[in-house]
């Protein structure tokens, strides 16, 4: 159990930066990750870890690359409902330990109408992880209402997903973030959310998140849509594993945005 979870939060750090590719399990080909491979392949050496479900695992990732995989196992509702909470485990612990994974994750949707069968989904989850060694990550989903990303709720949220047992939290930034921390006695990551309108916004909520008691992110939308994916999980990582500031991390953006665009034109030239 130590040893998965040391290969996604790097004990150097104490930190990680996960990239989350698991979108397509109930919002189909999102934005920009439409071809799951052509998207996670270049961030690959720059992730701690990558979350995907087994379907992408199966058919866009590398064996040979070594990255720690955080496999989604819940699943059942698509975006086109309106109450997306109604989730159940969808790939086995058995799957889960054949597709070798550092660990399984899952959605609990608390306050909602399946709020009892997120929470039982999750404990029997652990169960199962606890027998084999697998840690359990809880995501604390707001589904389509946004607006309930407020400390007050997410500190519940957080708080119910570790004393069920799960070994790591994914859950939002808010205002008084440090609330949410500070109830939850288990490593807590971020998520990014829908696409913020500057990178500056993205590395702020990253910068913000770390100082007040987060160990990393597992982030998506804010890298992969923007137009220079790899200059900002570059960025990223100088804030979680460097404590570079934002200002560093718009020059890493700035500085990796031009390394990258030459790269592609050596490429494109030979
Ligand atoms: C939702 O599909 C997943 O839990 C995502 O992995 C999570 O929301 C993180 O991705 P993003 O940073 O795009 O919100």
């Amino acid at each position: 159990m130590s040893n998965r979870i040391s290969r996604m939060i790097k004990p150097a750090t104490g930190r990680t930066v996960m990239l989350a590719c698991d979108h397509g399990y109930f919002m189909g080909p999102t934005r920009k990750l439409e071809n799951p491979r052509r998207t996670i392949e270049p961030l690959i050496p720059y992730a701690d870890t990558l979350a995907v479900t087994r379907g992408v695992l199966r058919t866009s990732v590398d064996p040979k690359w070594d990255t720690p995989i955080l496999l989604r196992v819940s699943g059942g509702a698509s975006i086109l409902k309106d109450d997306l909470s109604d989730e159940e485990i969808t790939t086995s612990m058995r799957e889960a330990i054949r597709l070798n994974v550092a660990s399984v994750a899952l959605s609990i949707f608390v306050g909602t109408a399946h709020e009892k069968q997120s929470l039982v989904n999750l404990s029997k989850l652990v169960d199962e992880g606890e027998d084999y060694g697998i840690p359990v990550m809880a995501i604390t989903a707001v589904g389509k209402e946004l607006e309930k990303r407020d400390a007050k709720y997410l500190s519940l949220a957080c708080r119910l997903a570790a004393e069920l047992g799960a070994r790591v939290v994914k859950t939002y930034y808010c205002e008084n973030f440090s609330k949410v921390a500070d109830g939850a006695p288990v490593p807590l990551v971020v998520a990014g959310g829908p696409k913020l309108n500057t990178e500056e916004d993205a590395f702020n909520l990253v910068y913000n998140a770390l100082e007040e008691g987060a160990v990393g992110v597992d982030m998506g939308r804010n890298i992969w849509q923007n137009d220079n994916p790899v200059a900002m999980i570059k960025a990223i990582r100088a804030i979680v594993h460097e404590k570079a500031t934002v200002k560093e991390a718009i020059q890493v953006f700035n500085e990796s945005k031009k390394v990258d665009k030459q790269a592609i034109d050596t490429t494109v030239r030979d």
